[in-house]
């Protein structure tokens, strides 16, 4: 192993040098992360927190990078990834269930299926892990998992871990007010009932996805948030955007609101698209849309 110097000098288990990101993003884009941070357990997430703080290191947190769009030249800062098994676990208790920021919503989906707890269906088919879902509340038109939510363990950058319950978290359309930069995990409500009625319903809220969304190709889930009562995806398509092409990049032919990554798309391409999209639909139709998907940096 490779003697790291400077800032996370000692810290080279788990911390690595310019790891490209692409291969961390669902859209498999996006240039190298400066350093890029695996903790194994509290303490090395609170180490290396301070060691960003103490040299002025911007520091950025990753799920499964579904809603992400990492610009070509990479982030010059810190991606911390909490994926180990550490923040995996999961623990089903009476009424609800106890996990790890890295638990991956789809698995958990299931595990929750087999035991009989309903509520984790309106998240079927979209890729979070429970940290990245919650933190930007991720749903649909059949529930986000905000509702779900009683309780939130959260840590600053000093390192500070504490919990915020229901009473002080508000879910909002794909935001919430947990301003701590780390959640390292929640409990989720999840109400008892018959394995197959919940195997139905998430099979019918997968199928719809399936038939609305273009899944099989890379993309980074819907680009914009639907304006005030409307549909971003239906305007999109309305102004005539469908299959318009920039490099790579291309607004899916299927959902408006996607951009897909075809050969040789680069980030540039991504973001050039999201802007002529933003610029046709404001000009054509009159409503000027705002990205949905986060930009690093
Ligand atoms: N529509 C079109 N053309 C298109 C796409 C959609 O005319 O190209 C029409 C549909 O026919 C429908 C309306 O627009 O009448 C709404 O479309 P859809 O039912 O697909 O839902 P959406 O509002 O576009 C939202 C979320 C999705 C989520 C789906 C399903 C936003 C921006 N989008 O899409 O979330 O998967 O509901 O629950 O909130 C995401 O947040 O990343 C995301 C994909």
């Amino acid at each position: 192993m490779m003697r790291l110097l400077g800032p996370f000098s000692g810290l080279e288990e788990y911390v690595t040098e310019n790891v490209p990101l692409a291969r961390y993003t669902w859209i498999k884009l996006g240039g190298p992360a400066r350093w890029f941070v695996r903790p194994r357990t509290l303490e090395e997430l609170q180490e290396a927190a301070r060691r960003c703080v103490e040299n002025q290191i911007p520091i950025y947190v990753i799920g499964l990078g579904a809603n992400l769009i990492v610009s070509d030249e990479g982030v010059n800062g810190a991606v911390f990834r909490l994926s180990e098994e550490y923040w995996r676990s999961v623990e089903f208790n009476e009424g609800a269930v106890k996990v790890g920021a890295g638990v991956d919503m789809q698995k958990l989906l299931l595990k929750a299926v087999r035991a009989g707890r309903a509520g984790l269906e309106c998240l079927a088919g979209i890729p979070a892990t429970v940290a990245g879902g919650i933190r930007m509340n991720a749903g649909g038109k059949y529930g986000s998992i905000g509702t779900l939510v009683s309780r939130v363990t959260v840590m600053d950058t000093e390192g500070t871990v504490f919990e915020q319950t229901k009473d002080d978290l508000v879910f909002d359309y794909r935001t919430c007010n947990i301003v701590a930069k780390f959640i390292l995990g929640a409990t989720l409500e999840l109400e008892e009932d018959d394995p197959h009625r919940i195997v139905e319903r998430t099979k019918e809220i997968w199928m719809f996805k399936r038939n609305s969304q273009p899944l099989n190709t890379p993309n980074a889930g819907c680009v914009f948030k639907n304006p005030g009562g409307g549909s971003a995806g239906q305007l999109i398509d309305q102004a005539g955007l469908k299959g318009m092409q920039i490099g790579g990049a291309a607004v899916s032919t299927k959902h408006a609101n996607f951009i897909v990554a075809l050969q040789g798309c680069k980030a540039e391409h991504v973001m050039q698209l999201m802007k002529m999209v933003r610029e046709t639909v404001y000009y054509r139709l009159g409503v000027l849309l705002e990205p949905e998907v986060l930009i690093w940096p």
